[in-house]
């Protein structure tokens, strides 16, 4: 099964190049499955079709669609997890309602369409999924859960209170109700699938990632911030699509005045984006909607190309920690040595190079182990800058 997760900035466009990459999937016979979380149902809107409902239902021959109810799946299957959770909270003299509000941790709906995932890949019955992924990040961390809590088994009531992420408030524990032998069992049976949706998440065979973003500042920031961290958690991002290009040359001063300041904009996300296969699209000249204009995007988003091949292999950006210091290392566009600067500005890096055409500028978005380091050397060599991070005493 390969699995491909569209993620991005609020409106730039990841619903429809989903669609556009699923229809085309299905286009190559592959059996695909397009799942999105998004409670506002936009596949009913993308694909312009009475409401599709929470079982997959057929769009094209070879293409299901499936949009799932965070709250549903919740309530199917984690209502023990979430109300002995919501006990714990209860019991610290929190309003009972309040208690469950709290419960529903940042990034959980995320977390149910991801783990939805895992039981599709159960059934084997798809070649290709397509997640259409809003917000990203929240949800990877809990992939980690399973590492977090130890070996399935040894440590049973761990789970809840990494959930929570206030473990300590937590203790001591003894004065607090103790979870029923439901909430354990329940409590192993999610650790054992995130486990599983950890092995498929990691597996870059089976699992890309792509960014989506617009020719604006605003998202391309959006869209590295997402590229480093899933690097760091170890998950191959394999392309990045630029949507909603204006055309050029418009005789129209206005337009022409935007299309000029989108063309830097791409050639800035390029840079940024490198070594990753950059696409640009077009912002077309109506609303992107319906099976036809999204067959159309996607013949032109990959024309012979297959969205099921991994398009890139290879880590951008690399961390490794050695005793008080972080080694980072990341893929520049540059390969002149002499002259370039390197600055750190609280959670970015500015790279400043000097080449034939002037100066050019890069930002990396740094991750949160060098909140408490400061930069201590870097050096250039090839496309590749190492960055090391020392701890402040
Ligand atoms: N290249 C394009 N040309 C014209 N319209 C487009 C293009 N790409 C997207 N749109 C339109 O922009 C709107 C937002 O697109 P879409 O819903 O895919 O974004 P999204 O990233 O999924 O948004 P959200 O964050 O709200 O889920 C839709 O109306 C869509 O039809
Ligand atoms: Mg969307």
């Amino acid at each position: 099964m390969r699995l491909i997760v569209y993620t991005g900035k609020g409106g730039t466009g990841k619903t429809v190049s989903a669609c556009s990459t699923a229809i085309k999937l299905a286009e190559n016979k592959y059996r695909t499955l397009l799942i999105s979380s998004d409670p506002a149902h936009t596949l009913t809107d993308a694909f312009a079709m009475p409401d599709l409902g929470y079982e997959p239902k057929e769009i094209l021959t070879n293409l299901q669609a499936l949009q799932i109810d965070p709250l549903m799946e919740m309530n199917k299957q984690y209502t023990t997890i979430l109300s002995y959770m919501a006990t714990l909270f209860h019991a610290r003299g929190i309003d009972e309602t309040l208690a469950y509000e709290l419960a529903m941790l940042p990034g959980m709906t995320q977390l149910f369409s991801l783990l939805k995932i895992e039981e599709v890949s159960c059934t084997k019955r798809f070649d290709a999924v397509v997640l259409d992924m809003a917000a990203s990040g929240e949800a990877l961390r809990y992939l980690y859960f399973p590492k977090l809590v130890g070996s399935i088994g040894r440590k049973l009531t761990g789970l809840v209170g990494m959930f929570s992420g206030f473990a300590r408030i937590f203790q001591p524990l003894s004065r607090l109700p103790t979870p029923s032998q439901n909430v354990l069992q329940n409590e192993l049976e999610l650790l054992a699938r995130l486990d599983n949706l950890n092995m498929i998440m990691m597996n870059q065979d089976i699992t890309s990632i792509r960014l989506v973003t617009n020719p604006d500042t605003f998202s391309i920031e959006n869209a590295k911030r997402a590229f480093m961290s899933a690097s760091l958690y170890g998950i191959n991002v394999d392309l990045a699509i630029i949507n909603k290009i204006m055309p050029t040359g418009s005789s129209d001063l206005y337009y022409a005045e935007w299309a000029d300041f989108q063309r830097v904009k791409i050639e800035e996300a390029k840079a940024n984006f490198y070594p990753l296969p950059v696409k640009e699209v077009k912002l077309y000249g109506t609303e992107l909607r319906g099976i036809e204009m999204l067959r159309e995007n996607g013949q032109l988003m990959f024309e012979n190309q297959d969205p099921a091949d991994v398009l890139f292999r290879g880590n951008a950006f690399h961390f490794a920690k050695e005793n008080s210091l972080l080694r980072m290392t990341v893929k520049v566009p540059f390969t002149e040595k002499d002259d370039f600067d390197v600055e750190r500005h609280s959670d970015k890096l500015t790279i400043k190079v000097k080449t034939r055409v002037g100066y050019m500028v890069n930002t990396v978005p740094l991750p949160a182990a060098t909140m408490g380091m400061k930069l201590a050397k870097a050096k250039l060599q090839g496309d590749e800058l190492t960055v090391l991070f020392e701890q402040i005493v």
